[in-house]
């Protein structure tokens, strides 16, 4: 399914294209219900509502925790308490279990104002109050060829995939892993980074100046700017050795409760920029970058562009 068909101007056509979206939405994610998509789509979001969109393994969690910070007033004794999930509830989280009592759409009903809302849906397939409304939305995304092999990591680590990386990178290629196509998913959202109600950032801009995304996104957020001190602290807590340390934000033990994932799998691995150098071969390399080029050259952009 080929899903980029958005630009700043054609945000109103969208709406018709929901239209298919169940059809759309079965296919990205085989086993949920089909009533729980329309659940989804259906969802009442709140004049405060923020969305995290990200494809995962993107830095989802890292700017979940900023966001969740900004939003609740620094709040670190909450932060260093209870788990982001918890804290920030997971749309498309269908699971219905002993594990997880509460599938996501009564988990957001119940979520207290401002809510923070992660999901990995692309653009047509997120609630459709959120282009009828302009809900605010912070898309995060990352070197495809990073997210392939921290991708990789994470299936394997979840027993999701036997298979050896060469096959996986074909797999994420040729959009046949959950969620489908990285490039898709991404280039929406690249070409609507203008809208107001769109905060465009990349994980590498957050690797090489944080403190700039942070001043950028409580403006977007309307929350007051940070004191110096304040600033320093926020920082520290999002440090990657931090994070890797809470259990509130490193979701490891989380996955082998909830997931079973085996033992040596690990939610916050590297935590750098170009992991892909020494993890991908040339020819692998070389496949991702092709379809990058292929998709950024309809837009007359390269990679180094953007990432
Ligand atoms: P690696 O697998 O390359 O280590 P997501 O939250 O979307 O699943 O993204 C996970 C990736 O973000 C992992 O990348 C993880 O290590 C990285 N990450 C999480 N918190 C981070 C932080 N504070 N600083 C840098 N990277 C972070």
């Amino acid at each position: 399914i080929r899903l980029h068909c958005a630009g700043s101007k054609e945000i109103n056509n969208w709406l018709p294209l929901q239209q298919d979206w169940s059809t759309r939405w079965s296919t990205l994610s085989a086993g949920y219900a089909g009533s729980f998509a329309s659940h989804i789509d259906e969802l009442e979001t709140r004049d405060d509502d923020v969305f995290l969109v990200t494809y995962p393994k993107c830095g989802t969690t890292w700017m979940q925790e900023l966001a969740w910070l900004l939003l609740n007033q620094l709040d670190f004794e909450r932060a260093s308490s209870v788990c982001i999930s918890e804290r920030s509830v997971y749309l498309e989280q269908s699971a219905n279990s002993k594990k997880l009592p509460m599938n996501s759409i009564q988990s957001c009903d119940q979520m207290t104002s401002p809510r923070l809302i992660k999901t990995h849906l692309p653009a047509q397939l997120l609630p459709r109050q959120v282009w009828q409304q302009k809900r605010k939305i912070i898309y995060v995304t990352r070197n495809p060829k990073d997210v392939v092999v921290s991708s990789y990591h994470f299936h394997v680590g979840l027993g999701h995939w036997a298979g050896d990386f060469d096959a996986y990178v074909n797999e994420f290629i040729n959009n046949k892993i959950v969620y489908s196509s990285y490039w898709t998913h991404f280039v929406d959202f690249w070409r609507m980074r203008h809208e107001p109600n769109i905060f465009f950032v990349t994980y590498e801009q957050m690797k090489s100046d944080l403190q700039n995304v942070i001043e950028k996104l409580s403006e977007f957020l309307g929350v007051h700017s940070l004191s110096a001190q304040e600033m320093q602290q926020l920082m520290n807590h999002l440090t990657f050795d931090n994070m890797k340390q809470s259990k509130c934000t490193n979701l490891t033990g989380f996955f082998k409760k909830i997931k079973n994932a085996t033992d040596n799998f690990e939610f916050m691995r590297r935590g750098i920029v170009g992991a892909f150098n020494d993890e991908l071969s040339e020819n692998q390399k070389q496949k991702l970058d092709k379809c990058t080029s292929e998709i950024l050259s309809e837009y007359n952009l390269k990679e180094s562009d953007i990432f």
